[in-house]
């Protein structure tokens, strides 16, 4: 069954009783309309059929992340990606992966028509040495403003991941610097450039955001709206808490969700869910990133609850992101159950093994109209 297959005329309601209760704190099912996923990760090959049917199980669309071994940095390799991904999306299920191209020092401008044209919606600036593959990233952002001023023109968003990388500042302190080394200069200089900065982390961010203007939006993660740093170390060193940019202290986590359910149409939702195979993430030197998409949902909807604000999970989820890239809204829709289930232990990956987030652990809310995937079978609402 899809998303669509249910009973699509079903009025749209926040739980049983919402004219009894105020804001929904006791609602039991919650129905939107259907969300996209505007910050994903979904590799490449085998990999391509575990992770791409949990996120077209719940999102009509997804951002694709660039960042694979050799990155994604023009139109054509941008199209031959979007097929292979398109092959891996199941049969009856509709989904539209939106892709993105990689920002090296020597894209060239006119590959911004070319993009344009085949419907490559947006470029990624990973700084080089950032994060997971961005060795080929941008060096000094300065060497790709002819290609940012065709962007501009176009008005195709970038897409930032904003730290800085220099080793002599503090990992926790990567974000706020940036605002202030790199971005607050590169807004001055592309006044009109649409930016999505990505999975912010901190209450800089989210105030950086706030005050500026609709040329700027941030995505948001589940994992950075539920946990803060504490969570990489209870108990030991827990290496599926491990992301990047990396969680931070409980402060910049309430601000996080503040900005999250505060309903302003500059914050949507992105995963940003990183598969990495179970032993590159317990290991040594072990790969930054959370998977999620397995219960994307199940847990933005979590952390709504957690201060009575899933009202405010559809205009997140489902209205600002596409508002933000110019994109029409969908129309199907997706409903979430509130009732207890157990996240799998684990999921194949390919040749290798693929450790979710919240693995073992009982989540409060279910969509109950996904596709039948890996044993829970589809009910309707
Ligand atoms: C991402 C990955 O693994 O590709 N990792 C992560 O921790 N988020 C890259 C990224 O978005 O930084
Ligand atoms: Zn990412």
């Amino acid at each position: 069954m899809t998303a669509h297959a249910i009973d699509a005329t079903a009025t749209r309601q926040f739980g049983d009783n919402r004219s009894m209760r105020p804001a929904n704190t006791s609602a039991q099912t919650l129905t939107l309309t259907r969300p996209d996923d505007w910050h994903l990760h979904v590799r490449d090959g085998d990999a391509l059929h575990t992770v791409v049917p949990h996120t077209a199980a719940q999102f009509g669309r997804a951002i694709i992340m660039p960042n694979l071994r050799p990155p994604v940095t023009n139109v054509m390799q941008a199209l031959a990606y979007k097929a292979r991904i398109l092959a891996a999306v199941p049969e009856g299920m509709t989904f539209e992966p939106l892709m993105t191209l990689y920002l090296t020092d020597h894209l060239p401008p006119d590959e911004i028509a070319r993009a344009q044209e085949a419907g490559v919606v947006a470029v990624k600036l990973y700084p080089a040495g950032a994060t997971t593959n961005s060795d080929a990233g941008v060096t000094d952002v300065r060497k790709t403003y002819k290609t940012l001023e065709a962007m501009q023109r176009a008005g195709v968003p970038l897409l930032v991941h904003g730290e800085v990388t220099a080793p002599e500042v503090d990992l926790f302190d990567r974000e706020a610097v940036f605002i202030d080394t790199q971005l607050i200069p590169l807004r001055r200089d592309f006044p009109e450039l649409k930016i999505v900065f990505e999975h912010i982390t901190t209450r800089e961010a989210v105030q950086y955001v706030q005050q500026s203007d609709r040329y700027l939006a941030a995505t948001l993660t589940a994992h950075h709206l539920l946990f803060n740093r504490n969570a990489l170390f209870t108990g030991g060193l827990r290496a599926h808490y491990y992301c990047l940019p990396v969680l931070k202290r409980e402060t910049h986590r309430q601000a996080l969700l503040a900005a999250a359910t505060s309903g302003s149409a500059q914050f949507f939702l992105g995963t940003d869910s990183a598969p990495h195979p179970v032993h590159l993430k317990e290991h040594a030197s072990g790969c930054a990133g959370c998977y999620t998409a397995h219960a994307a949902l199940e847990l933005y909807a979590q952390a709504f609850d957690s201060v009575h604000a899933l009202d405010k999970l559809e205009t997140f989820a489902s209205f600002n992101g596409a508002d933000f890239y110019g994109l029409p809204r969908n129309t199907g829709i997706l409903t979430l159950q509130r009732a207890p289930w157990t996240v799998p232990d684990c999921f194949a990956f390919g040749e290798a093994t693929l450790k979710p987030l919240c693995a073992g652990e009982t989540l409060s809310w279910r969509v109950v109209n996904r596709q039948s995937l890996w044993g829970i079978t589809a009910t309707s609402a």
